[in-house]
């Protein structure tokens, strides 16, 4: 390969690299069958034992926001769960688990759900909501100085600080507000 070539290309590649959500890949999410008939958001949260029970240390996450394989996991490592210990009476555990299964993202048809499966391309996916490729993408804008060094909020994992309707599975951008920050525009 000729040596202009060669720089050309690899900027071309470093700059893709660096680009968020490509519009066309959004545009192609919208018009395929997971983005047109979907209901907004993911299911809101409804069962109370999985409230009480993974709701105490932080907001019970909607089980839309992550694949089964990643609620498998989850379950079968609650003694070593980031770090503190979550284990629960195994006919608990069992409910939990089920009831996660049934509304895990690519199973229950919601747009936030299907977005999350449409980013992951079939990759295995992360154990944390925080680490999926789509939710990456969504929060890349926002700085240190909003969250981890932001007394307020510290981790990107409190999703209901910002996101004032999360226990109702709406996640709107248009409902953001981020404590000692203000309204999010972007
Ligand atoms: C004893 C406290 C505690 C309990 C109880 C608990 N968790 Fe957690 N969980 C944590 C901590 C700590 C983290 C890491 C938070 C962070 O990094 O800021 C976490 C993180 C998570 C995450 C990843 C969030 C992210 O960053 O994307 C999921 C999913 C999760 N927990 C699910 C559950 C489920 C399901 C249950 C119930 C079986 C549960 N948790 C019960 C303490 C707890
Ligand atoms: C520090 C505040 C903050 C936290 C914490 C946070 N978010 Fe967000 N989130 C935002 C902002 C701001 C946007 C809009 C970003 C943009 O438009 O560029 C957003 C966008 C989103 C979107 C896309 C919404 C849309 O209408 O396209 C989803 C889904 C989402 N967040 C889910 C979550 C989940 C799930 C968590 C917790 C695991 C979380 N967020 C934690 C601030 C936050």
């Amino acid at each position: 390969m000729k040596p202009f070539i060669a720089i050309t290309l690899a900027a071309t590649l470093a700059l893709a690299a660096a680009l968020p959500v490509p519009a066309d890949e959004k545009e192609a999410f919208e018009s395929s069958a997971w983005g047109t008939h979907a209901r907004p958001g993911v299911a809101p949260v409804r069962n109370r034992l999985y409230r009480e029970e993974c709701g105490s240390c932080h907001m019970a996450y909607p089980p839309g926001l992550l694949p089964a394989q990643s609620w498998e996991r989850i379950m079968t490592s609650l003694d070593d769960h980031f770090g503190e210990n979550a284990e629960l009476p195994e006919r608990d555990r069992v409910r939990i688990l089920n009831y996660l299964l049934d509304y895990a993202a690519g199973r229950a048809d919601y747009r936030v759900s299907n977005r999350v499966m449409w980013d992951l391309k079939g990759q295995q996916p992360p154990l944390r909501i925080t680490e999926l490729p789509y939710f990456r993408r969504e929060h890349h804008e926002l700085s240190p100085r909003m969250v981890r060094k932001n007394p307020k909020v510290r981790s990107f994992s409190n999703c209901d600080l910002c996101h004032a309707h999360a226990d109702k599975g709406s996640f709107d951008e248009h409902e953001v507000y981020i404590p000692g920050y203000g309204r999010y525009d972007d």
